[in-house]
């Protein structure tokens, strides 16, 4: 993405977790992966603000255990899990089934990119990514299965724009986001019979830890981020998307508002590709 003027238009009005009075998972389980920070911090503190009892799994133990004790309300459990092992579904599972009794929430959000020109791809940049990104959402549903079964459960995947408006140098990972559109629409066609829906969101190019974690000054780099006006065809609003923008569109489909979709695709990216 190309800044144009960071000190742009970027400071508009965005949607907020804090000021949100619905409460539509009371009494509800939900699991999301990759949630010590960026989109799944933000996804677990929406659900937890609506009344949900959260499973936070992540391969970062400290912050994930950290964002776990800051939730709003209790019960909430840390699972460390690193995606990239083939094992670590099994061992979710099972950490999971002895912390509840069912889920009703599954959200596969943990991803990571590794970009590198198609000429200089490596075997390990694709095992590592097709892992983490497209086979843990898979392993992990399958084992936690019994626990979402028959009970109108929700699993929303997430992907990216990435997946749909491929770029150069990036090729494995968006390969993999388009791959999470065919997982979900699978998925969704094989777990009606459970009661399960399953659906996806495609954030486009949004403020998170993952474009500015390993800047010199990363609290610069957010703030920059969020106030830049970005270059006019990138989408229509020209900013950068927050992670609460995201969360309250896993919220919905996760939610009984959303009790007639399922196997869709709900873009929150500002009208990419529209500007
Ligand atoms: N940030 C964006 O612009 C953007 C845009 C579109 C889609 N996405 C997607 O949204 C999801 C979240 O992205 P983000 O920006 O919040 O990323 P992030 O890097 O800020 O956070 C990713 C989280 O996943 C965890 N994680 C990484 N590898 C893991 C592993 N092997 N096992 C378990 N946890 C692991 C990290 O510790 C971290 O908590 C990803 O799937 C990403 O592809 C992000």
């Amino acid at each position: 993405m190309n800044i144009k003027n960071p000190h742009g238009k970027g400071r508009v009005t965005t949607s907020r977790t804090d000021s949100v009075a619905l409460r539509r998972f009371d009494g509800k389980t939900a699991l999301v992966t990759g949630a010590a920070m960026g989109l799944g911090a933000e996804i677990a503190k929406r659900l937890a603000h609506e009344g949900a009892r959260l499973l936070v799994a992540d391969i970062d133990a400290s912050k994930g255990q950290q964002l776990a004790t800051a939730l709003a309300g209790g019960g909430h459990v840390f699972l460390e899990a690193d995606l990239g092992r083939t094992d670590s579904a099994a061992q979710l599972a099972e950490q999971a089934a002895a912390a509840v009794d069912g889920l009703d929430v599954l959200v596969n959000n943990a991803g990571i990119v590794r970009p590198a020109r198609f000429e200089e791809i490596s075997d390990e940049d694709w095992e590592l990514q097709v892992a983490v990104n497209l086979r843990a959402p898979l392993l992990l549903t399958k084992a936690l299965l019994p626990l979402l079964r028959d009970r109108g459960a929700a699993i929303v995947n997430v992907s990216s724009e990435a997946g749909f408006r491929p770029r150069s140098s990036k090729t494995i990972y968006d390969t993999t986001k388009a791959g999470i559109g065919g997982l979900t629409r699978s998925l969704a066609a094989e777990l009606w019979q459970y009661r399960i829906r399953v659906n996806e969101v495609a954030p486009g190019g949004m403020v998170t830890e993952m474009h500015f974690a390993s800047a010199s000054d990363p609290a610069a780099t957010k703030r920059q981020l969020e106030d830049a006006e970005l270059d006019e065809g990138y989408n229509i609003m020209r900013r950068l998307g927050r992670p609460a923008e995201v969360a309250a569109a896993v919220a919905f489909l996760a939610s009984d508002d959303a009790a007639f979709i399922t196997a869709s695709t709900l873009h929150v990216d500002g009208g990419m590709g529209l500007g």
